[in-house]
């Protein structure tokens, strides 16, 4: 028989419903964003995200439904973003999905944020089965995770700083290019030269697999600082093609050694950074040397969705893994616990 999963994401600044037939076939795909709220900003401001996902949450759930030609009798089970993220924005749809849970008496299944990322790519790539490992790059977090069953994941490196669309972020800030900065900077690149600046590509001592952008981040900085103070004129495009060039070279080199050092042939990318079109090539480039296979959810799966939260709450659904209305927000959820 068939199983219906309503997904409700709520953790950053996308307000997002969807309903997901059998964990991969998407019947509807609401995402209200809040990105020009934030924009004259320069980032998201938790205290306006968690206004707005209250203003809109209701309505986009309804969506979801009305668009899925379904209605709350005919869900099996409601699946919520539970962390990590901010947490006036997650208890929104914590307490979305609690209401609904309690008036209809349909379970309700807690959900990884950061599991959901990496789930996108089920839905987006049907024959797709663990094991494999998943780059998971986005604006919180930056993760290599052996996926080895559907509930078992093990992070095998990550960042010691910043997540990679925080630097892609910040390095767009300092160039004035506005927000988000990711695909910003991955436009303005194309037409720049990634040889231009030789920035840092910073690997840890010894056998870790984890990775720093702070490094890259303050050279980018010192350069542009350095050529104002002499006059020198500065190719936004280079440095924009520069930086990104950087930070994917080590992306992409620590996911590859990470699936070798795993035995591991297929490799995946999730979250908001793997739609940037470099990342993209080099890693299609890289496992095609290896002899890997690589996966990759297209971009409106690739950022905040709740089409992911589904995915997963399908596979929590058939272990039974079921919350009850005590399920609060946590901001800082572990993604091994
Ligand atoms: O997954 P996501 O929507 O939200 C979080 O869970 O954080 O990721 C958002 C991040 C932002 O930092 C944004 O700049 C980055 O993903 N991003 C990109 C691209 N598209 C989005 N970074 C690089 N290139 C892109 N094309
Ligand atoms: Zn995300």
């Amino acid at each position: 028989m068939d199983c219906l999963i309503l997904g409700i994401e709520s953790s950053c600044d996308e307000t997002a419903a969807a309903v997901v037939k059998n964990g991969r076939e998407v019947l509807s795909n609401v995402i209200n964003t809040q990105i020009d709220l934030h924009k004259i900003y320069g980032g998201v401001v938790p205290e306006i995200a968690s206004r707005k996902h209250i203003e809109s949450i209701d309505a986009v759930i309804d969506e979801a439904l009305e668009k899925a030609g379904v209605t709350l009798s005919d869900i099996d089970a409601i699946a919520v973003t539970y962390g990590p993220g901010l947490v006036g924005a997650l208890l929104v749809g914590v307490s979305a999905a609690k209401a609904l849970s309690y008036a209809t008496g349909k379970p309700l299944v807690p959900v990884h944020h950061i599991k959901g990322h990496i789930m996108a790519n089920f839905v987006a790539h049907p024959e797709l089965e663990p094991p494999f490992v998943c780059l998971v790059a986005s604006g919180g977090h930056s993760h290599i995770v052996a996926v080895e069953a559907y509930d078992k994941l093990k992070v095998l490196g990550r960042t010691r700083d910043d997540a990679a669309g925080e630097a892609f972020d910040k390095i767009a800030r300092v160039l004035g290019l506005g927000y988000p900065g990711g695909p910003l900077i991955d436009k303005l690149a194309k037409e720049g030269n990634p040889e231009a600046v030789k920035f840092p590509r910073v690997r840890m001592d010894g056998d870790s697999l984890d990775y720093s952008f702070s490094g890259v981040k303050t050279a980018v900085i010192n350069y542009l600082h350095k050529a104002e103070q002499k006059g020198e004129e500065i190719v936004k495009a280079d440095i924009a093609a520069s930086f990104q060039d950087a930070v994917t070279d080590v992306l992409c080199e620590h996911t590859i050694e990470a699936a070798k050092r795993c035995g591991l042939k297929t490799v995946a990318l999730a979250g908001g950074v793997a739609s940037n079109s470099a990342l993209r090539e080099k890693m299609e480039n890289m496992t095609k040397k290896e002899g890997m296979q690589l996966y990759f959810p297209p971009p409106v799966l690739c950022t905040d969705n709740a089409v992911m939260i589904a995915c997963a709450g399908y596979y929590g659904y058939l272990k039974q893994d079921f919350a009850d209305l005590r399920l609060n927000a946590t901001p800082s959820l572990n993604l091994e616990s």
